[in-house]
């Protein structure tokens, strides 16, 4: 299955992956072969069309990773195991009923979180940010902002202390990108994890690890521990680049220069257009097919991995036909998945909100903010997964701490 096959690595999804994703469906068609790390061959699923098939049929297309049938040939060390994991016992990998108790045990804990404490949070942890780039006249609202974000609200729902944030953030970006620090990640973010769930066993409190534990679901320490892991890793990162490319969008485009001074209405059209053409979750890996079958004009064999190209999906000149704009309101993208499987609805509107919060925090405070480099000089980050920008630099004019005082 390797001789039209593309590799999934490599420099073009560094600048315009959306091109590549073109010439692949233009050259190979909607369901095309490629090569993982180490040349593990997967099938990248192009066509929105073919998308919505295997993300709505979960018996056919698995989630159970068990079914790979190329487990007898992937080393112990292979970069992508933390992220194609096999018999991790966590929702990702779970199917059928017990999944939807599980989704359900997810959903309702975060469910329960107060949208305005949620959005004070938020708020909070954004203006510390601010405060500690803000005299200087000049940030990296990547390095400085966006990656420090998320996993301090999300840790801050969850039962974490604040302290725990950076080291965090620095597990959950070696563990998701998969190059050679992403086991050592893995095992950090074990670690906390796991210390964090035997204290609030001792001492239950409001939060989503508390709520998790009691869930009578029957679920042990050790599937919620797995859960929590997976809603750190599957929250924090694509929250961050969600701010990051929408940030990126509104400093780079004049249709959106106006909000930079204030228009709110705004922000949420640059965050809906990023998820259309600048998704953060570019391609998921994956679900296993339970039988041979027929995919986009492909024999699939059973065992196989398919990947789910969301960006390709969503940029499916199918769905796509005046090759412009379905975005506006428009939310039929594929950016949270689709189906059993996608990200769980409150999961998305914990994500909204802190990306929201934060992007608005940063106009309201930083409002003269322009970019410090050539638009066409910033980086993304060498990911076939996750698109985020390496660095998103900024210039201002200095104003002074609120070290607490919101007005
Ligand atoms: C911009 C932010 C986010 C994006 C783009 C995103 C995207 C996704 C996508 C595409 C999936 C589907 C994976 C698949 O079909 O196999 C997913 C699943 C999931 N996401 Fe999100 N997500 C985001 C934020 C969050 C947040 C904040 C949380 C938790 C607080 C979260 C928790 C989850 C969980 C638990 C799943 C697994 C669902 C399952 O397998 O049943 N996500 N997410």
């Amino acid at each position: 299955m390797t001789t039209d096959a593309v590799p999934l690595t490599g420099s073009s999804f560094l600048s315009e992956p959306a091109r590549l994703y073109r010439e692949m469906r233009r050259d190979h068609g909607s369901v095309t072969r490629v090569l993982l790390d180490g040349g593990v061959p997967a099938w990248l699923v192009l066509g929105y069309r073919e998308l919505h098939q295997v993300t709505g049929d979960p018996v056919l297309f698995s989630r159970d990773s068990d079914l790979w049938n190329q487990w007898d040939s992937i080393p112990g060390d292979w970069p992508l195991l933390p992220m194609i994991g096999r018999k991790q016992p966590s929702i990702l990998y779970t199917v059928g009923e017990r999944h939807r108790q599980r989704s359900a045990m997810v959903s309702d804990a975060l469910e329960a979180t107060d949208p305005f404490e949620l959005r004070r949070h938020a708020e909070r942890f954004a203006d510390e940010l601010i405060d500690a780039v803000c005299t200087r006249g000049e940030a990296d609202l990547i390095g400085q902002y966006a990656m420090l974000l998320p996993v301090r609200v999300l840790a801050r729902l969850y039962g974490f202390s604040d302290e725990e944030g950076p080291g965090l953030v620095t597990a959950l970006n070696d563990m998701v990108d998969g190059q050679e620090r992403a086991l050592a990640g893995q095992s950090h973010l074990v670690t906390s994890m796991t210390a964090l769930v035997a204290d609030r066993k001792a001492a239950p409190g409001d939060d989503v690890v508390s709520r998790m534990l009691a869930n009578r679901s029957g679920f042990t320490d050790e599937e919620v521990m797995q859960d929590l892991m997976v809603m750190l890793a599957a929250g924090h990162q694509p929250t961050a680049d969600w701010i990051g490319n929408s940030l990126r969008l509104m400093l780079t485009d004049d249709r959106f220069a106006a909000s930079l001074f204030g228009g709110r209405h705004s922000v949420a059209e640059a965050m809906n257009e990023v998820l259309w053409e600048d998704t953060p979750t570019q391609n998921v890996a994956g679900r296993w097919a339970s039988r041979d079958t027929h995919l986009g004009g492909r024999h699939i064999r059973a065992g196989d991995l398919l990947l789910l190209g969301l960006q390709a999906a969503n940029s499916d000149p199918q769905v796509r036909t005046d090759g412009a704009s379905l975005t506006g309101g428009n939310n039929a993208h594929f950016s949270f998945g689709h189906g059993e499987h996608r990200c769980p609805f409150p999961a998305q509107e914990v994500a909204e909100v802190i990306a929201r919060t934060s992007i608005e925090v940063v106009l309201d405070r930083l409002p003269d903010m322009d970019l410090a480099v050539p638009a066409d000089a910033l980086t993304r980050r060498p990911s076939p997964w996750l698109r985020g920008l390496t660095e998103l630099p900024v210039r201002f004019t200095p104003t002074p701490a609120l070290g607490g005082d919101r007005p």
